[in-house]
C-alpha cells in the first residue's frame, strides 16, 4: 500500500519518468543499430528486421514497449498538469540559474518536445510498420530497405525527420540526464559531468538517426 502511495507521488512520478523514458532510450540504442545496418546494403537491413519480426518475443516486446510508452506519457502529462496547477501564473522572466542549474531550453519544452516526439512516433509507425509491404523477391522475406529507399527519395520526408531527430534530440538531452540523476545512478558530485555527457548522447543519437535519410537522399545509402 505504502509503495503504491509512494509511486503515486511526485517523487514515485519522477522515478516512474525515469525508468520508463531510460528503458525507451535503450529500445532507440537497438533501433539506431539496425538502421545503420542500411549502410552495409540492403542484405544486411533486411535480414535483421526479419530477425526481429519473425522472433516469437516480438509481441511480448512491443507490448512492453507501448507500456512503457503509454506509462511515460501519462506520467508525463500528469506531473505537468499537477506543476502548472501548483504555479498557474507563467513565469514572467526566464532566466538560467548558474552553475550546475539543469535549467536549459530543453528542460522547460520537455512536455511540448515529448508531445512533438509522439506525433512523430505515430506518422513513423504509419510510414514504415504499417507502410506498403514489398516483398525481396530472393528470400521472400518484407523488403524494407527498398521502403525506406522509397521513402527518403522525397525531399518532404528527409526535412521533416531531420526536424524530428533535432526534437528527439533537444528532448533526450535533458531526460537522459535527469533520469539518471532522479534514479540516484551516479554522486550528486557528478552533477556537471552528468549533464555534459547527457548532452553528448543526445547529440550523437540525434545525428546518427538523421543521417540515415540524407545518405538515402544523397545516394551514399543505395
Ligand atoms: C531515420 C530514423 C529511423 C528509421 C529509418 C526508422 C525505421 C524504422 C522501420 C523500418 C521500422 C519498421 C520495423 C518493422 O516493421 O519491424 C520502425 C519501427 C519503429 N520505429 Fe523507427 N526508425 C527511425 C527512427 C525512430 C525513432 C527516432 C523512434 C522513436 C522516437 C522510432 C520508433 C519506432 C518504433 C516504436 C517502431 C515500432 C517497433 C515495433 O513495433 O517493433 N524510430 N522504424
Amino acid at each position: 500500500m505504502r509503495a503504491l502511495r509512494m509511486l503515486g507521488s511526485s517523487v514515485g512520478t519522477k522515478i516512474i519518468l525515469a525508468f520508463t523514458g531510460l528503458a525507451l532510450f535503450g529500445f532507440l540504442i537497438v533501433h539506431l543499430y539496425g538502421n545503420l545496418l542500411a549502410f552495409l546494403g540492403p542484405a544486411s537491413y533486411n535480414e535483421h528486421a526479419h530477425e526481429l519480426i519473425s522472433n516469437p518475443l516480438i509481441i511480448p516486446a512491443e507490448l512492453g514497449l507501448v507500456a512503457l510508452f503509454l506509462t511515460h506519457i501519462v506520467k508525463a502529462i500528469g506531473n505537468f498538469g499537477k506543476n502548472r496547477s501548483a504555479r498557474p501564473q507563467a513565469y514572467g522572466v526566464k532566466k538560467w540559474a548558474g552553475g550546475p542549474s539543469r535549467k536549459s531550453l530543453a528542460s522547460t519544452t520537455m512536455i511540448f518536445s515529448g508531445l512533438a516526439v509522439l506525433l512523430f512516433v505515430v506518422i513513423h509507425l504509419k510510414l514504415f510498420k504499417y507502410g506498403p509491404v514489398y516483398t525481396d523477391a530472393v528470400t521472400g522475406n518484407r523488403d524494407l530497405f527498398r521502403l525506406l529507399l522509397d521513402d527518403f527519395h522525397k525531399p518532404g520526408y528527409v526535412v521533416g525527420y531531420v526536424l524530428a531527430m533535432l526534437i528527439i534530440g533537444l528532448h533526450l538531452r535533458h531526460g537522459i540526464s535527469s533520469a539518471t540523476q532522479s534514479l540516484g545512478i551516479v554522486p550528486e558530485s557528478w552533477t556537471m559531468q552528468v549533464l555534459r555527457g547527457g548532452m553528448a548522447l543526445a547529440m550523437l543519437m540525434a545525428i546518427l538517426f538523421a543521417i540515415i535519410p540524407i545518405a538515402v537522399y544523397f545516394g551514399v545509402i543505395r
